[in-house]
């Protein structure tokens, strides 16, 4: 249908009489899909395309890499299971699987409580609308992933910044410090978000001493305020399970914090399993107070209520099996090996490449994407696509998702990236 133009003024006016100020002027597209489209438009017309934009991991072939294991858990769930609704806090068997799956042996299982979520980003959602107040701010890196602005935002909450790497290249203790401390002194609260190991967009994944040191800022910024106010500090472990050997290392030092601040973790199968489509997620809460957890449960089911319900029942069911199951678990923990073997072989590419191209990109151990530093991301990515290359502009640096780029590949993304930042 054209609309006369006459009659569109009329039309736009309606738009903005139903819809609430706040939501007249929201972005309909995800920039990153929009690029992830052209680069498919342009491939199915026929030019070589190197497409770095999407979070999924691919085989070499450009197909979506699954895992088969999963498929038969979800194969062998009984019908009349799965079509019934899930309790509203998700299935206890899942929620226990999911805290022996992040905490094992460690001191912290005792004191978890869990809720399902659809995926990580749900967890996401119920530790703001819990944990920050309306209008507050959460904490997080100066790169982060940029739908924690929107969830912020949806929510009448913001995002706060600190940068994210200092002079080394480590991760900056002191402006990390320096912000939890002002953010507290405004809001006498904060939520710090950390997505470690493996990072979106950067690919960094703390080490035990950068661990060590944030837990003890965290502490002292707690301890030396009179009013020891609340502080949450959620691990964002949406790629954790893609880490290199010892980047499990955060929950021995994470236990350090259990009773001074909140911990919270978004765990999630959307990578862990590569089943980013059925929405299979939980948050995590360790408080040492039976009374807190309690509490702390009862809010989060509310808030499972009070937006999804219950989460998708099958999907739980099966992930349970997966985690519970000897034989299943040690099914998927040998397929995931392939995958980490497959992904291995493209960050080794990619390290030796940048570093013979001088690249400057923080350290990558593992993980789906990493950042390579440039003056100017939007024009650094502009020139890639003049090359038939995409990757995703940020401020100063261009996120590459190795994810999606075959090893043989890595020499025209490197050079295509060297040429493109200078
Ligand atoms: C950093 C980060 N956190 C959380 C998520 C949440 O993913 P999902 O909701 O699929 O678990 C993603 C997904 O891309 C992510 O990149």
């Amino acid at each position: 249908v054209t609309v006369p133009p006459a009659i569109q003024p009329a039309l736009q006016s309606l738009a903005s009489h139903y819809l609430i100020p706040d939501s007249l002027e929201r972005p309909g597209d995800d920039p990153i899909f929009a690029l992830h489209a052209e680069a498919q438009r342009r491939a199915r017309a026929g030019e070589s395309i190197l497409n770095a934009t999407l979070g999924a991991l691919m085989e070499d072939d450009g197909r979506l890499a699954v895992m088969t294991s999963v498929f038969e858990a979800f194969a062998k769930v009984p019908p009349e299971r799965a079509a019934a609704y899930a309790p509203i806090a998700g299935e206890p068997k899942f929620l226990a699987a999911v805290v022996r799956d992040l905490f094992g042996s460690s001191g912290l299982a005792p004191h978890a409580i869990a809720v399902a979520t659809p995926g990580g980003t749900g967890a996401l959602h119920h530790a703001i609308v819990n944990f920050l107040e309306p209008g507050q701010s959460l904490l997080t890196t100066s790169y982060y992933w940029s739908p924690y602005q929107i969830l912020a935002e949806h929510t009448r909450r913001g995002v706060e910044t600190f940068p994210m790497f200092d002079a080394a290249g480590r991760f900056d203790l002191g402006a990390f410090e320096r912000a939890l401390r002002a953010n507290l002194a405004r809001q006498r609260r904060a939520l710090i978000l950390l997505n470690s190991p493996c990072h979106n967009p950067t690919g960094y994944s703390f080490d035990a001493a950068e661990w060590r040191g944030l837990v003890a800022v965290v502490r002292s910024a707690i301890r030396e305020s009179s009013q020891r106010p609340p502080v949450a500090l959620l691990v964002d472990h949406a790629y954790a399970r893609f880490g290199a050997e010892g980047s499990d290392s955060w929950v021995r030092e994470i236990e350090q914090l259990c009773g001074e601040a909140l911990v919270l973790v978004a765990w999630t199968a959307s990578k862990a399993f590569t089943q980013y489509g059925a929405r299979i997620g939980a948050l995590v809460a360790v408080h040492p107070d039976p009374e807190a957890r309690r509490r702390i449960a009862s809010a989060l089911s509310y808030s499972c209520r009070g937006t999804w319900s219950n989460c998708n029942h099958l999907g739980m069911l099966a992930i349970t099996e997966m985690l519970d199951d000897p034989s299943l678990r040690q099914r998927a923990r040998a397929e995931r090996q392939r995958l980490r073997e497959l992904l291995g072989e493209r960050v080794r590419a990619f390290n030796a490449a940048a570093e013979r191209a001088g690249l400057r990109h923080p350290r990558y151990e593992g993980g789906f994407f990493v950042t390579v530093f440039t003056r100017d991301g939007e024009a650094t990515a502009r020139s890639l696509r003049e090359r038939g290359v995409y990757v995703v502009p940020l401020q100063g640096a261009v996120r590459v998702a190795l994810c999606s780029t075959p090893a043989a590949e890595v020499p025209r993304l490197v050079s295509a990236l060297a040429e493109g930042v200078r």
